[in-house]
C-alpha cells in the first residue's frame, strides 16, 4: 500500500523540465529495465509497467509500439508531442499510468509528467471521462496484456492544481 501512495504521490509531480525521449511503432515490446524494487507495478504474470504500455499503445493502431528504455533525467513524450500519435489508447488514464510507473521504475522518478501536461495535446474524442481503457470505443486489450488496478486511477479529480 505504501508503495502505491508513493506511486501516486510521484505521478502527481508536475515536473516537465526533463528532456524527453521517442516512443516509436513495431512491438509491442520494450527494452526498459525496472529495478526490482519496481515489482509490485508488474501485472500479476509479471508484465512490467513499461511492455503493458507498449501492448496498450499497440492495440489502438494497426502499427505496434515500443517502449524503449529511458536515458536518465528524461521521460516519454506525451501523444501528439513526439512520435506517438495522439489516440484513445495513448490518451487513456492506464496508458498515462503505465507510461508513468514506466518511467518511475526505470529511476527517473523526477521525469514524470502531470495528467494535465500529459494530456494537453489529445483531443477530446481522445480522452474519456468514465473509463481507463476504450472498450466504450471497440478497442479491446490484446492477450496477454490486463491492466492492474493502480493503473486505472483517473487523475482528474486528483490533479494537484
Ligand atoms: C532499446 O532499443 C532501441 C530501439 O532498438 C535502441 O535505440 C536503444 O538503444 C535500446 N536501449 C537499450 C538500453 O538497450
Ligand atoms: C499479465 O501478463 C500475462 C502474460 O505474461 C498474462 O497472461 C496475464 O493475464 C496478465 N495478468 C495481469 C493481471 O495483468
Amino acid at each position: 500500500m505504501s508503495c502505491l501512495v508513493y506511486f501516486i504521490i510521484v505521478s502527481l509531480m508536475a515536473v516537465t523540465l526533463a528532456s524527453a525521449s521517442t516512443i516509436v511503432p513495431r512491438g509491442p515490446q520494450t527494452n526498459a529495465t525496472c529495478t526490482s524494487d519496481y515489482d509490485w507495478t508488474d501485472n500479476e504474470s509479471g508484465l512490467s509497467p513499461c511492455l503493458l504500455a507498449s501492448y496498450l499503445l499497440g492495440s489502438c493502431l494497426t502499427g505496434d509500439y515500443g517502449v524503449w528504455a529511458l536515458p536518465a533525467d528524461s521521460h516519454y513524450n506525451p501523444p501528439n508531442v513526439g512520435t506517438m500519435s495522439s489516440t484513445p489508447c495513448s490518451c487513456s488514464w492506464s496508458v498515462y499510468n503505465l507510461l508513468s510507473a514506466c518511467t518511475v521504475c526505470q529511476g527517473n522518478v523526477n521525469s514524470v509528467l502531470s495528467w494535465a501536461y500529459y494530456k494537453a495535446e489529445c483531443p477530446d474524442d481522445d480522452l474519456s471521462t468514465t473509463t481507463f481503457y476504450p472498450y466504450d470505443k471497440g478497442y479491446e486489450l490484446p492477450e496477454p496484456a490486463s491492466i492492474p488496478y493502480w493503473a486505472t486511477q483517473n487523475h482528474d479529480s486528483a490533479e494537484l492544481a
